[in-house]
């Protein structure tokens, strides 16, 4: 089967964590085709994540939201644009939980708004041609596994606990529904977690290396036990382009890590890393002179067990066998390399995470956090 060419791109979301990493991913792949961002800026996205592409040829940056219908239109139709990638949306299980009705309106509503102007665009008016909508989804449709259960495949039912889950469940159907019912091109995949530069400071991750950075307490839910397949966002985004080129349309594929790990094991890695920096590497505890790690005290001294997050799901694991049979697909990174380049990243970047962490988000998490810390 001849694979698909991508041709111009609108990737939606692009100024959020996976979305930028896409980016430049895309860029490097096929840096003659043009690729338009659409992203609203919400406090998850930051335009000083693609800086560095901002006024390159065949980049373009805009402003705007994936519920403007007739702007999708235009932009398809100005920049012939005949692939969509679509990243944009409400991303953070906590804030869902917090107030559902933005994922409600950005998820679902959103992503139909799409639907809607990629069907105007490319089924209405210049007729079925080449072209391609991908969804970009999660595992966390599937829910919660036990722990001797085997991963997630494509053939799990559909069991999503949390605002956040359910609206990008309800997200997957809408894209199933207008390949069905209205033949237009798409694929969607389902991730596991990622990890990797960009992802802004409230994600488990970056949040706790921050954290240990400042001194902060490290807030672990309940007994820390939950599990979760961690990928790379690099092999993430080798995933979709695959999906992409090569994929069958219509079809699901669920990418994973392989990678299973709790997040008391996520946490407590991350102290003993940091440890290991700051015991090599003076000028740490000079430039951040609140960690433990500035006074040789290991930083796991920070772990703070808090209360559980509301419906908490237990265990994640993706069963990639479709992807990698059909595909080809393998990650590169292994948690351990990962890992690395990833706090190398958020030690270098110092200021790209203080200038996105600003006042709102600040209250947000003094908020969310004030619930219980014992
Ligand atoms: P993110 O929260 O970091 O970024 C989301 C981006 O979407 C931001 O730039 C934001 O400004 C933009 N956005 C939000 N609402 C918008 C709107 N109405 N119009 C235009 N732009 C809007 O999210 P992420 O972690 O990069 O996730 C990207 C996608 O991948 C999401 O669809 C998410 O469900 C999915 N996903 C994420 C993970 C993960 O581990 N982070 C795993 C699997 C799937
Ligand atoms: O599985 C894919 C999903 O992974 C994506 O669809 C979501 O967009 C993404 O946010 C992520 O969801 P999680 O809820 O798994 O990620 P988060 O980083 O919020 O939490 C990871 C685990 O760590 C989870 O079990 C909750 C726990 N946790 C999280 C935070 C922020 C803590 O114990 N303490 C914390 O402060």
């Amino acid at each position: 089967m001849a694979e698909y060419e991508p041709g111009n791109v609108l990737v939606t979301g692009g100024a959020g964590f996976i979305g930028a990493n896409f980016v430049r991913f895309w860029r490097r792949r096929y840096p003659e085709n043009r690729l338009v961002v659409l992203d609203a800026l919400t406090y998850a996205g930051n335009r000083s994540s693609l800086a560095d592409l901002e006024g390159r040829e065949h980049f373009h940056f805009v402003h705007g939201d994936i519920r403007d219908q007739s702007l999708v239109e235009e932009l398809l139709r100005r920049h012939e644009l005949r692939t969509i990638v679509h990243f944009a949306a409400e991303s953070h299980v906590d804030r869902s939980i917090a107030g559902p009705d933005a994922f409600i309106s950005t998820n679902i509503q959103g992503t139909h708004s799409l639907l809607k102007a990629a069907r105007q665009v490319w089924l209405e008016e210049t007729g079925a041609g080449s072209h391609r909508f991908h969804h970009v989804s999660t595992d966390e449709v599937y829910g919660s596994l036990g722990p001797a259960d085997p991963g997630f495949s494509e053939a799990t039912a559909y069991a999503p606990n949390s605002p956040y889950s359910a609206s990008k469940a309800a997200s997957d159907h809408l894209v199933r529904a207008y390949h069905h019912t209205f033949g237009l091109a798409v694929t969607t995949s389902n991730c596991s977690n990622n990890y990797g530069p960009y992802q802004f400071p409230e994600k488990l991750i970056p949040l706790m290396l921050i954290n240990v950075l400042e001194g902060r307490p490290l807030p672990v839910y309940g007994d820390g036990l939950n599990v979760r397949d961690w990928l790379h966002v690099d092999d993430h985004n080798r995933a979709i382009e695959l999906v992409l080129r090569k994929g069958r349309v219509g079809d699901t594929y669920n990418i994973g890590g392989n990678s299973e790990r709790t997040n008391l094991d996520i946490v407590r890695l991350l102290c003993r890393l940091m440890d290991e920096r700051f015991a090599g590497n003076p000028t740490l505890g000079e430039r951040f002179a609140g960690a433990p790690g500035a006074r040789g005290l290991p930083s796991d001294e920070l772990i703070a067990f808090v209360s559980d997050r509301p419906g908490h799901d237990r265990r994640y694991a993706v069963d990639a066998g479709k992807i990698s049979g059909e595909l080809g697909y393998r990650p590169r990174e292994s948690f351990d390399t990962g890992i690395d380049k990833t706090i190398d990243w958020y030690l270098a970047n110092e200021a790209w995470w203080r200038a996105v962490m600003d006042g709102s988000y600040q209250d947000w998490v003094r908020h969310h956090y004030g619930r219980g810390v014992d």
